[in-house]
């Protein structure tokens, strides 16, 4: 490993600890410039100082605790300096898949409005928070979507949301051609990597940021013919 490949893989981190592990990282990489040593430590020994220099520096406070710097199959494969394998990839997709919660009795859809004000709230997780009760946490989903025609103010990481029924021939959510739409939107928003290995969205369902009611709410915002985001 060369300085190159250090700050490429300090580049291509994904999430917060991902980011944490490239600020370590990167001051191994500084640390060893400055030195001007000829030979560099191993990949392994790197991580092990980048995770000594995190543990070292968090602590559990309030609602955040330290385990949120433990990293699971998919953060750590996706924050390598390599490209996971396909195997990999698709152990990371066939796990995520099974830990989709389907919601109970088939009720896909919410309320629209509720959708709305979720979508447009980024509270919740911080350690100033009172409680990780996913009932007093937003979706966020505007940081990353465009998603009504009325709100300009959104992120676009992520495409556009805007018509996500209507361009998806979605005139009545109840009938059975719908019913593989409404699985697909489900899943992606319960563990978005269920689809893609390394998304870059998060895991509402598996990571409790949402619970199931909340989750249904965000899908009418998105599929409910009565929804702005298809009638406008
Ligand atoms: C941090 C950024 C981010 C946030 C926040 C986010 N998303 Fe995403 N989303 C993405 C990215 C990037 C993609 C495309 C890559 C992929 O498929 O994972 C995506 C893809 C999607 C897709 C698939 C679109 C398609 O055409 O197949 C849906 C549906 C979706 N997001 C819904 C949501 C909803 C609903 C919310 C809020 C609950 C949300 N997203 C919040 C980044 C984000």
């Amino acid at each position: 490993m060369n300085h190159h490949k250090l700050y490429t893989q300090a580049r291509r981190a994904r999430g917060p600890v991902g980011r944490l592990r490239a600020l370590a990282l990167l001051s191994a990489a500084a640390a060893i410039t400055a030195a001007g040593c000829a030979s560099l430590p191993s990949p392994k020994e790197l991580d092990a100082q980048a995770d000594a220099m995190i543990k070292a520096a968090f602590r559990d406070q309030g609602i955040a605790k330290i385990d949120r710097v433990q990293q699971d199959l998919a953060q750590s494969a996706c924050s390598s300096d390599k490209i996971p394998a396909p195997e990999t990839m698709q152990k990371i997709m066939q796990e995520s898949m099974a830990t989709v919660k389907w919601p109970e009795g088939g009720r896909y859809l919410g309320d629209w409005r509720e959708g709305e004000r979720l979508a447009q709230n980024g509270r919740g997780m911080t350690w100033t928070d009172a409680s990780t009760d996913p009932k007093g946490n937003g979706a966020q989903c505007y940081n990353c979507h465009q998603i009504s025609k009325a709100e300009l103010s959104y992120g676009s990481l992520g495409p556009s949301l805007y018509q996500y029924g209507k361009l998806r021939g979605i005139s009545d959510p109840q009938s059975p051609s719908a019913e593989p739409i409404l699985k697909y939107t489900w899943a992606k928003i319960w563990n978005s990597n269920a689809y893609m290995a390394c998304s870059g969205m998060p895991r509402f369902g598996h990571a409790k940021l949402l619970n199931e009611e909340q989750i249904r709410h965000v899908m009418a915002l998105l599929l409910d013919p009565k929804s702005p985001v298809n009638t406008q």
